[in-house]
């Protein structure tokens, strides 16, 4: 079976080889056709009279030539002009991959995204990545994440198994972040055979205390089958919509399920799912038929 790895080096080797298209999909995609991706939609027990706009980036990826902490301002300005109520961040800030020209450290990225501004706040979690990119956080086997810590430098709070309750218009409304479930890889050295995720979705659920929705912030979209009708919206990145998706089809996506949660807005049973395509990438420098996108989800 093709990995997720063998197959971006192998469409990477042959775009790169293939020179018109290689610029294409190694550069002009990556860099330069973001655009907003929008989603208007009014989830099962949403109540009436509360209309909410949230703006969502996932998986920045801080890297140069890519992501450049400039890159990453003028993300933030995007973002802030779409007048969102409230901005969330669904993890993944530094590099992915080692086909960089230089790292972008995150006392770069975090002030890059400093100037996001919302009425309610912008809030953040954590991917698989501000977990791996951090070797004493994964000796430790706990955090604080340098992405973490940076991030609170900056205003931004984190929410690891941990919920806010907002408020616009009278109604209330909750947030809820998940802690990573790919956050500890294994290795002799830190006695782990496997993946060990922190994630508590039934703590982090047991901390809402009134009827008011739910939104769930989930780095990965493979807790999606968990995740109770209670909640209104779960939210998800990482799998970059495979990066390379033609015809709606990814064929490789980072995740147990294959394409059911590769890409955009799903329904199950009375539950949704949006799983944004993200900004960055991982493994190799590309993206063909997923560009980067904002978020941007109305809700009422
Ligand atoms: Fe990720």
């Amino acid at each position: 079976m093709i990995t997720r790895r063998g197959f971006l080096r192998l469409i990477g080797g042959s775009f790169l080889s293939m020179v018109s298209l290689g610029a294409y999909a190694v550069g002009i995609e990556p860099m330069l056709l973001t655009h907003v991706k929008r989603y208007s939609l009014t989830p099962p027990h949403w109540p009436a009279g509360l209309k909410l706009r949230v703006v969502a980036l996932a998986d920045i990826h801080a890297c140069r030539p890519w992501m450049t902490p400039e890159r990453i301002a003028s993300l933030a300005a995007e973002a802030n002009a779409l007048k969102p109520d409230v901005i969330v961040m669904l993890g993944d800030f530094p590099a992915g991959t080692r086909l960089v020209s230089d790292w972008v450290d995150a006392s770069e990225w975090a002030p890059a995204l400093s100037g996001l501004k919302a009425p309610l706040g912008v809030w953040s979690i954590l991917g698989n990545h501000d977990w791996w990119e951090d070797r004493a956080a994964q000796a430790a086997g706990a955090g604080p994440t340098i992405s973490r810590k940076a991030l609170e430098a900056v205003g931004i709070p984190v929410l690891e198994n941990d919920v806010v309750r907002l408020e616009k218009d009278g109604h209330g409304f909750w947030l809820a972040g998940l802690a990573d479930q790919l956050a500890l890889r294994p290795g002799q050295a830190w006695g782990r055979t496997g993946f060990k995720g922190l994630d508590d979705l039934d703590g982090t659920l047991a901390k809402v205390s009134d009827g008011a929705p739910v939104i769930l912030l989930a780095h990965e979209p493979d807790i999606f089958p968990k995740v109770p009708s209670r909640v209104s919206l779960t939210l998800s990145g990482h799998t970059h919509g495979g990066q390379v998706r033609l015809f709606g089809y990814s064929p490789v996506v980072p995740s147990r399920f294959g394409n059911r949660y590769a890409y955009g807005h799903v329904v199950e049973q009375d539950r949704n799912l949006i799983v944004s395509g993200g900004l960055g990438f991982s493994i190799m420098p590309v993206r063909f038929g997923m560009r980067p996108e904002i978020l941007q989800i109305d809700l009422g």
